[in-house]
């Protein structure tokens, strides 16, 4: 499974880079307003520290605006994945992008119908919100196991689901066993997968019993 960052924080995306576990970044409005930075130089400076997808998302709702927006966008970087949303709009400018060689990632997938829409639209990633859907008292790990059933149904689609609005480590186990191909996770999330407590005291053991033995390996 690979792991991307749901963040504009580059402070943070520099942090996990530097873990070597880091396969990818996305972004979205909210992100970027929250960052405080300016859109364009904030995703250059990230495709510099990460070669793997860095999503870039549109801010029209009009197709025409939003097929100019990509073209600005898809020229950033050679590691940059157009988002759009799942829109009628959004899919037609996947379809161009996609079909042009341009990686190009579907957002707000809430239902199984959008995201065959967007494997048929060509899209390299769709994105299923799950914690949105819990926070509504919807399935959302049943969205995604739903997804990667229908998916795998059709060898001709090689859209990858991309697991969004991750809000625990459960969410990200859970949609590893159904097979999703990628997380993307706040970068808290990403850190709470390192813990557990038998870790933490078996480790302080081994450091105690190390000491005993007066050794270095120095
Ligand atoms: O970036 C898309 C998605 O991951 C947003 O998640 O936490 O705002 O629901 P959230």
């Amino acid at each position: 499974m690979k792991f991307f960052v749901d963040t504009a924080d580059i402070d943070d995306i520099r942090d996990l880079a530097a873990t070597g576990l880091l396969d990818g970044v996305t972004t979205n409005p909210s992100l970027v307003a929250k960052s405080g930075r300016k859109f364009i130089p904030l995703i250059e400076e990230i495709c510099e520290i990460v070669s793997g997808p860095v999503s870039a998302e549109v801010a029209a709702t009009d197709y025409e605006t939003m097929r100019k927006e990509a073209e600005i966008l898809r020229k950033i970087a050679d590691n940059i994945a157009v988002k759009v949303p799942l829109t009628p709009a959004g899919l037609k400018v996947c379809k161009e992008l996609s079909d042009g060689g341009t990686m190009v990632n579907v957002t707000l997938c809430f239902s199984p119908a959008q995201a065959i829409l967007a494997a048929k639209a060509g899209a390299t990633f769709v994105s299923p919100f799950v914690g949105r859907l819990d926070d509504i008292s919807e399935d959302g790990l049943g969205l995604i196991s739903d997804i990667c059933r229908i998916y795998e149904n059709y060898p001709s689609f090689d859209t990858e689901v991309l697991v969004a609005s991750v809000r625990n480590p459960l969410h990200i186990v859970e949609s590893a066993k159904m097979g999703a191909h990628v997380a993307t996770c706040p970068p808290s999330v990403i850190r709470q997968l390192y813990n557990h407590p038998l870790t933490t005291q078996g480790l302080e053991t081994f450091v105690e019993d190390w000491k005993k033995t007066g050794q270095s390996i120095l």
